[in-house]
């Protein structure tokens, strides 16, 4: 009899095992669903269907489909698609303890030598202690401030050069935004015409672009083929690694021996390196350098980007640009140029640049986060490693968010008595969490200043020649941060007045 008990004793734990186990494995497979996606093909996943341009649109036309948040796999590794803000702000800032990481693009990070700077750098102490070595100099509005006279400064030289060479626009604002950040990270001051360092800079930041773009090299979804000797046929993309990695170990070195320099001989401009070499003078560990690089490799091109949205948008939109005229009219006068100080007054410029940052979004998937631990979220299952792209272009062109969302319209970010405020674009503009971009408040001020500065001096319009408008295309290019593609734009100055204004600060300081 208690040989027959102990028997169903060890039949019923038998069961009960097996049963517990079934209903963990059965929880666990469907918890572990990843979110839905295209269905894909087996081992190469989705490739096929992954769009080779203009991403943020074909995953914006996915939305309908699958929702907003989507799941892809290349080759194995998945990608996780966010439609809409909430889930980015639920996945990348309340839960930015397991999702700061960052892909590792073999070619962009490894290969060509971007894996210091602090945009491509893993989530680590090291990236903790860099950005605070950034957020100590510009993580507020009152630190990024100290440097208003630097971008006044640099805003007027920009002025007066496209006084001087109206049809270079585009080439000026390149400039003005490259000046600013020398000056800044560095203590350099760009030569008037060409500056060999703008351009090495420049040459870098091209490059950094186009090799970050989703999907952009085969060796990021194979890191093997890094291994692939040079001289092999079809191994042209390892050559030009080669020579982009030379090119940016000067960008590198050059400006920051620069500041060495001057600092040795006591001619030092204060800067974020000579700061931060005052207080750590022999740099290890190359933080400052780094930092200092990233500066300008973040900086640079996305302040270029939105600027050269505002120009195309004045021409295309007059209306919005007379609105914007008037304002600054009534309240500063035409006796002297708007500055940061005035911000706080001019509120239709404030949403003109908000404006700038919705309409043509200067990162539309933001930057790749990574996830450092397995995740569930809104009952999916998100893996360890999985890459993470916020469709910040999607969230800001939400038909049912923003009305008429292709419309340049700063009028949508000021309430009325029987409208709302449509929300503000720097909550997604600027990224998410923990890798939120940092300079966000220094790029606001910089913004804030082009517009205000030449909205105060020159009459933007699409330009005339030979008595025909040539009307602008609004093309944009398809990389990490995109760029309108080069257009003609008439600017010219608005009274005597304003002539006079630029001149006189043109024959001060210009250099
Ligand atoms: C219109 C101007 C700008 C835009 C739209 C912009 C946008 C962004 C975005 C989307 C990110 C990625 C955030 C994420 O991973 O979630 C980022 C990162 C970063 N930005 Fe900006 N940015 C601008 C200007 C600047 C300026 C002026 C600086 C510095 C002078 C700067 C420095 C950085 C740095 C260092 C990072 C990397 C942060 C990290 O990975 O921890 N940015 N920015």
């Amino acid at each position: 009899m208690i040989s027959m008990i102990h028997i169903l004793d060890a039949f019923v734990a038998v069961a009960l095992i097996v049963l517990v186990d079934r209903i963990l494995k059965g929880n666990n497979s469907r918890a572990r669903t990843l979110p839905p996606g295209p269905e894909g093909w087996p081992l190469i996943g989705n490739v096929l269907d992954m769009p080779t341009s203009y991403e943020w649109q074909t995953f914006s036309a996915w939305s309908e489909k699958w929702g907003d948040i989507i799941c892809v796999t290349i080759f194995g590794q998945p990608m996780v698609i966010l439609n809409s803000p909430q889930h980015a702000f639920e996945i990348l800032d309340k839960k930015g303890a397991i999702y700061s990481d960052r892909p590792v693009l073999t070619m962009a990070s490894k290969m060509i030598g971007r894996e210091p700077t602090i945009g491509m750098l893993r989530y680590s102490k090291r990236h903790r202690a860099m950005r605070r070595l950034l957020t100590q100099l510009i993580g507020s509005r009152e630190n990024a401030a100290r440097f208003s006279q630097h971008m006044e400064s640099e805003v007027y030289y920009f002025l007066s050069r496209v006084l001087r060479q109206p049809e270079a626009v585009m080439k000026h604002v390149r400039k003005a935004a490259g000046a600013f950040i020398l000056k800044m990270a560095y203590g350099y001051q760009v030569k008037d015409g060409e500056d060999e360092l703008v351009d090495l800079a420049q040459r870098a930041i091209d490059v950094f672009s186009f090799t970050t773009t989703p999907g952009a090299y085969l060796v990021d979804i194979f890191p093997i083929l890094e291994h692939v000797p040079t001289w092999m046929p079809g191994a042209g993309w390892k050559r030009k690694a080669r020579d982009w990695a030379a090119e940016l170990q000067e960008m590198y070195d050059i400006p920051y021996e620069f500041t060495k320099k001057q600092m040795a001989a006591g001619t030092a401009i204060t800067s974020f390196t000579s700061r931060n070499l005052e207080v750590n003078p022999t740099d290890q560990d190359q933080m400052i350098q780094y930092a200092a690089a990233s500066l300008y490799a973040a900086g640079t091109d996305t302040t270029v980007s939105a600027i050269n949205s505002f120009f195309l948008a004045m021409m295309c939109y007059p209306e919005t640009q007379k609105k914007a005229q008037f304002e600054i009219d009534s309240v500063i006068g035409s006796d002297r140029l708007p500055v940061l100080a005035d911000r706080d007054q001019l509120p239709y410029i404030n949403a003109l640049c908000s404006e700038v940052l919705r309409w043509q979004p200067v990162a539309p998937l933001g930057m790749a986060h990574s996830s450092s631990q397995d995740d569930y979220h809104a009952g999916y299952f998100i893996p360890k490693g999985a890459i993470i792209i916020p469709n910040v272009w999607k969230f800001l062109h939400d038909p049912d968010v923003y009305t008429n969302p292709s419309e340049f319209n700063p009028d949508r970010f000021i309430p009325t008595s029987n409208r709302e405020a449509e929300p503000e674009p720097r909550q997604y503009a600027f990224g998410f969490g923990r890798r939120i971009c940092p300079g966000l408040h220094l790029a606001e001020a910089s913004i804030f200043l082009s517009c205000a500065m030449s909205l105060a001096v020159f009459h933007i319009s699409k330009p005339v020649i030979d008595g025909v408008t040539v009307e602008p295309e609004i093309k944009y290019s398809s990389a990490t941060i995109s760029h309108p593609q080069p257009f003609q734009c008439s600017l010219i100055q608005r009274s005597a007045k304003a002539e006079a204004l630029i001149l006189a600060m043109r024959d001060e300081s210009e250099p």
